[in-house]
């Protein structure tokens, strides 16, 4: 059978490489371009000369912008109240790459490197049954013959010794990561101590934010529903309109300024705990602004609405590999309908970490200075609101009353 093997170019990769091969399997390898820093070239040369019949390397950056990223920041999507997941975010257009160089190159099997207790395995498994559900997996990792073979660092090393397979000498990083356009992940090796704090020369999209300048810098984020449309940096002369620019400057502003770190702990699908630490920078910026135009654009009951359905849900299929599901579709037609209003113009002063908002502006409307003033009235009858409290306050006073009654008070 011929098998398209999701490659990184790493130890892992390359050993299934030789594996699937020593199965009897025909492999394709297949990369994916979503902004990782990469050599690409060197990545198609080890996979060939590991015994890869063609190597594919797709482009797939705009699409993961516009068709995961942008949704993703419409909705102010969020992972247990920290993590933006970029991971999550990548798997789908990753996975789908892969079916269509499947279909083309009819390949009956698709096979991958995922560890047997993360997330990756069933979000791009589910994926793969999502959009090509006669796909068969081959997740060596969940393959007891090998998964017993390769016990252990030593025993991988040794095979990649045994099949010619070029291992960097360069000091390997105690940690493995996960990079694209949006974020970096760095989990397991000496982080898996939760009370181990990361080494500074971990944290590779960011400079330390104490280290970072100590003037700030101020841009602004024009949106249009809900997306960015115009990044300007008046002090470097800048400005950005095209969506991948946008994020690429808003990734290099956040880099010199510190900003998109988090480390956490988070629970995986499969229920495990797990220690992670991240660097989101643009996407932190994005978001930052985004939530507050909202603030000024946005309807308070869509909001509500918004936050409690939309946010949550769509957050979490994301998080579970659920994109290619009618849930999905059900969720994300929500998207649209509450971002027609949030046009405008946010302002930010990027400083040591930090993304402070130092003003917003629309035409939208809903705000009115006049209406919301302290100072003049503005068509507003302030003998409405005693009503208005004395309705709100029936049952509350009545749940008072109960409760000095039973003595629970
Ligand atoms: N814990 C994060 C997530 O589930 C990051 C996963 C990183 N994946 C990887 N193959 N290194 O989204
Ligand atoms: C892996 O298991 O391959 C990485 C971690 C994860 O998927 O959550």
């Amino acid at each position: 059978g011929r098998v398209l093997l999701a490659y990184s170019g790493g130890l892992d990769t390359s050993c299934i490489l030789a594996w699937l091969i020593e199965q009897g399997y025909e492999v394709i390898a297949f990369m994916a371009d979503v902004g990782q820093e990469e050599d690409f070239e060197a990545a198609r040369k080890k996979a060939l000369a590991v015994g890869a019949k063609k190597f594919y390397l797709e482009d797939l950056k705009r699409e993961f912008v516009t068709e995961l990223i942008y949704p993703a920041l419409q909705a102010n999507c969020i992972y247990e109240n920290v993590y933006l997941l970029g991971t999550s975010l990548a798997r789908p257009i990753i996975a789908r790459g892969m079916m269509s160089v499947a279909e083309k190159e009819g390949c009956d099997y698709v096979s991958h490197g995922c560890t047997g207790k993360g997330n990756d395995q069933v979000r791009f498994e589910l994926a793969f049954y999502g959009l090509k559900p006669d796909i068969k997996v081959i997740a060596p990792w969940r393959i007891p013959e090998f998964y017993h073979r390769f016990a252990g660092r030593q025993a991988l090393l040794a095979y990649a010794a045994e099949k010619n397979i070029p291992v960097q000498q360069t000091a390997a990083k105690p940690w493995s990561t996960d990079e694209n356009l949006f974020h970096i992940s760095y989990e397991a090796g000496i982080l898996e101590d939760p009370n181990t704090t990361p080494p500074a020369d971990m944290w590779k999209l960011t400079v330390d934010p104490e280290l970072a300048p100590q003037t700030p810098q101020r841009i602004s984020i024009e949106f249009a529903q809900g997306l960015p449309v115009k990044v300007e940096v008046p002090d470097e002369g800048k400005t950005y309109t095209d969506g991948v620019e946008i994020f690429l400057a808003l990734n290099a502003l956040a880099r010199k300024h510190g900003i998109g770190r988090i480390d956490i702990v988070e629970n995986r699908f499969i229920g495990v705990k797990s220690r992670g630490c991240y660097e989101s920078p643009g996407a932190t910026i994005l978001r930052a602004a985004h939530v507050d135009l909202e603030g000024l654009t946005l309807d308070r009951n869509v909001r509500a609405l918004r936050d409690q359905f939309v946010t949550i849900e769509l957050s979490r299929i994301l998080y579970n590999g659920h994109w290619f599901t009618p849930e999905r579709e059900f969720v994300a037609s929500a998207i649209p309908a509450s971002q027609r209003t949030v046009n405008g113009v946010v302002r930010l002063k990027l400083y040591k970490g930090n993304v402070v908002v130092e003003g917003r502006v629309s035409d939208e409307g809903l705000y009115d200075e006049k209406e919301s003033s302290m100072d003049e009235l503005g068509g507003f009858e302030p003998t409405d609101t005693t009503g208005f409290i004395a309705i709100e306050s029936i049952r509350i006073k009545k749940w008072a009353q109960a409760n000095i009654r039973k003595g629970r008070v």
